[in-house]
């Protein structure tokens, strides 16, 4: 019946037929492996002792587990994998990678790569702050970001699987256009060290939102930003959207699936302007309500596969059972159970589309 319709209305109008030229679903899909955030505030003040090491803290189900149950029982592909700037440096600004730390949070990277996944995305979880001063903007040099970048990005970027997300979640950022500056620097530093075509996500304001990218001038603020050739390949606008109340994805009951006061119009943008998005954090609580919307959405996702690349949930890793948004699996023996909303909606939008 659908294919009947399809193909009269394809007749009639050749351009509503440009939807059968997209691909069914997006390239990328999986969850945020959280733990090496933790103690992470959104002043951007991060406690070193307070880091959970994503590998080993969860009794029987550590994260290297996690992710190999992902990819080879879910078919999912992507792990972002959000870390403290301070725990990598140690809590020096403008230092090196600390051996043993950045060691430690490479072990979660390695263990990305080694699951089979097709991305693996390094997140600095900083909300553009370092001890509550913003970056560029009274708090550090837009050269000392760059600089954690160009460390990263010569030790990883060798490798095409890795992404690198620039900044988790800035907000009240008062100048949009010199927080864009500061992420140009961050670009020509990531692409200078040798890491030409890795994909990097660009973060708006107001934390990432998804529903004011476009509004909050961030959209147009970071198309500006581009590679040192000109062009702005691989590099891909970073948003988030959570679907309770009031967008805090603290709530375990959704209200909405975002589709037409945020996805819609961004794609529309996208599509204009000839860039793509990814949606790197998105959640809701393990009920009903949120698996009509989570899965709504990432229908709308994947039929919209020539503008947004994909999605990673919030969160699995070092979270507990009792966390509202937790997409932790539990291990029992050889055998791993997935909460219900990675289950329909995560995995079951992704397999099923
Ligand atoms: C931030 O986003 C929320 C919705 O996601 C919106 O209600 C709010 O007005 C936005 N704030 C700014 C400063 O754009
Ligand atoms: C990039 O654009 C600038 C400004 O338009 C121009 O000066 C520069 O030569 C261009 N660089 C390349 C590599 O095309």
């Amino acid at each position: 019946m659908k294919s009947t319709v399809f193909a009269l209305t394809a007749l009639l109008s050749p351009a509503l037929a440009a939807p059968t030229a997209r691909a069914t679903k997006v390239q990328y899909a999986g969850v945020n492996i959280a733990g090496f955030d933790f103690g992470c505030a959104t002043d951007g003040t991060c406690s070193l002792t307070g880091t959970s090491k994503p590998y080993d803290i969860v009794s029987g189900a550590n994260a290297l587990g996690q992710m190999n149950h992902f990819v080879k029982d879910d078919t999912l592909n992507t792990f972002r994998l959000p870390v403290g700037w301070q725990f990598l440096t140690n809590g020096q600004l403008g230092g090196q990678l600390n051996s043993n730390n950045a060691g430690q949070y490479d072990r979660l990277v390695q263990g990305c790569l080694n699951s089979g996944a097709a991305l693996c995305i390094i997140d600095i979880h900083n909300y553009a702050r370092w001890n509550g001063k913003i970056v560029g903007q009274g708090g550090p040099t837009n050269a000392q970001l760059a600089d954690l970048w160009k460390q990263l990005a010569t030790k990883y970027g060798k490798n095409s699987k890795i992404a690198f997300g620039v900044m988790n979640e800035p907000h009240d950022v008062p100048d949009i256009k010199a927080w864009a500056a500061t992420v140009q620097e961050v670009v020509t530093a990531i692409r200078s060290a040798g890491a030409t075509s890795n994909i990097i996500l660009l973060p708006g304001n107001n934390w990432t939102s998804a529903e004011t990218y476009v509004s909050s001038g961030s959209a147009e603020a970071l198309a500006a930003v581009t590679n040192p050739d000109n062009s702005t390949s691989n590099l891909i606008m970073d948003v988030h959207k959570y679907l309770d109340t009031d967008n805090s994805g603290t709530h375990t009951e959704c209200v909405k699936d975002n589709i037409d006061n945020a996805f819609k119009p961004l794609a529309d943008w996208l599509r204009t302007n000839k860039r793509q998005a990814m949606l790197t954090e998105s959640g809701g609580g393990n009920t009903a309500s949120c698996q009509k919307y989570m899965c709504s959405q990432i229908q709308y996702l994947n039929q919209n596969s020539d503008v947004y690349l994909g999605y990673t949930g919030w969160a699995a890793g070092g979270f507990a059972q009792s966390y509202e948004l937790n997409e932790t699996p539990t291990q029992n023996g050889n055998s791993w159970t997935d909460t219900s909303l990675v289950k329909s909606c995560i995995v079951g939008a992704w397999k099923g589309a």
